[in-house]
């Protein structure tokens, strides 16, 4: 008995170390886009002649844009602010030479899925970014103490990443290539009181993504999951970037980097560290009441500051 003992413990500790080495090989592949390009040139282009992006009039959807015209795309913007894309397009156009269409549309609405199927007819698109998302208010509250418009969130984080994936997968099956960007967040992969309504939703993005990625693999079709951390865009009132806060034009370009990496990542090394230390935060003291309330307190007061300051 002592014998088996002894083995099953040495067992279990070999498969705990190389466990835990598996884990370190794959974050150390996260340095080499630091030395050397791991995507070659060629690759986006290779998916086919258009890539399609939502939510891309600014912030991280704007970024992908002109990232994915520099390698070679066409690029189809689905955002809500006409003026705004105009701008973005011919800014596309005159630095890249690719060519833009731009669709009109609210993501918080049912009915704009016709118009945008109809405008996109013909095209060969090789590369989907669903990016479009809100969060129900920058501020941390609870659940009942924050804006209700629950309904446009679902329709904005969840129901248009099913849609659109509907609409333009069905093309890359018959064609047996192309990507599929989920922009997902890293609240959607650990439970984030206080943001309950928000990181419910991008862990759907999460979920749903790495399924279709598992049905869809041996059909030639690469779908990703990206989890970041903080990106100064508008959603985050345009953050001070630092080592952990990028700038949407740099996390685009390293996400893109990591495409080939497997069905998730944050899209950047930074973030890769951030969440996995976070991940050894226990959840009894991420969920306490008095990390929230302590966190609750800061916020109000820093917007009381802000407020006085402006
Ligand atoms: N920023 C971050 O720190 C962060 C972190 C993790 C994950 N993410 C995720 O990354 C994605 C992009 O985030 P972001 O920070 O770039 O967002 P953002 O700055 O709020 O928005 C970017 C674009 O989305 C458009 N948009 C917003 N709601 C829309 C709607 N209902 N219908 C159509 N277009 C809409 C905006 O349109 P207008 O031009 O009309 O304003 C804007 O052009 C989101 O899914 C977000 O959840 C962001």
């Amino acid at each position: 008995m002592g014998e088996f003992l002894q083995q099953f413990l040495s067992c279990l500790g070999g498969i705990t170390c190389l466990i835990f080495l598996a884990k370190c090989v794959r974050l150390l592949k996260y340095f080499s886009p630091l030395v050397w390009s791991t995507v070659p040139e060629s690759f986006f282009r290779s998916m086919g002649e258009w890539a399609v992006i939502t939510g891309s009039g600014d912030g991280i959807g704007k970024a992908y844009s002109f990232e994915l015209a520099r390698r070679g795309l066409n690029i189809v913007l689905i955002s809500r602010t006409l003026t705004k894309m105009q701008k973005v397009a011919s800014e596309i156009e005159q630095s890249t030479g690719r060519k833009v269409k731009i669709i009109q549309a609210d993501f918080t609405r049912r009915n704009v899925y016709n118009d945008i199927e109809e405008s996109l007819q013909g095209l060969e698109i090789g590369i989907l970014v669903n990016n479009v998302g809100m969060i129900p208010s920058p501020f941390p509250a609870r659940f009942l103490n924050g804006p209700e418009n629950d309904e446009d969130l679902i329709n904005c984080n969840i129901f248009s990443v099913t849609k659109m994936t509907r609409m333009i997968l069905k093309q890359m099956v018959s064609r047996q290539k192309g990507l599929i960007l989920n922009l997902s967040s890293a609240a959607g992969t650990f439970v984030c009181p206080l943001y309950a309504v928000y990181s419910a939703s991008k862990a759907f993005v999460y979920s749903f993504s790495k399924a279709l990625q598992a049905e869809y693999k041996g059909k030639g079709i690469i779908i990703q999951a990206l989890t970041p951390c903080g990106v100064s865009t508008p959603m985050s009132n345009w953050a001070k970037t630092s080592l952990f806060i990028k700038s949407a034009e740099d996390f685009a370009r390293q996400s893109l980097e990591y495409v080939t990496f497997g069905d998730e990542t944050c899209g950047s090394l930074a973030h890769e560290f951030l969440v996995r230390f976070m991940k050894c935060i226990p959840a009894w003291i991420l969920h306490s009441d008095r990390l929230q309330e302590t966190v609750l307190v800061k916020f109000t007061e820093n917007a009381k500051k802000n407020r006085k300051s402006t």
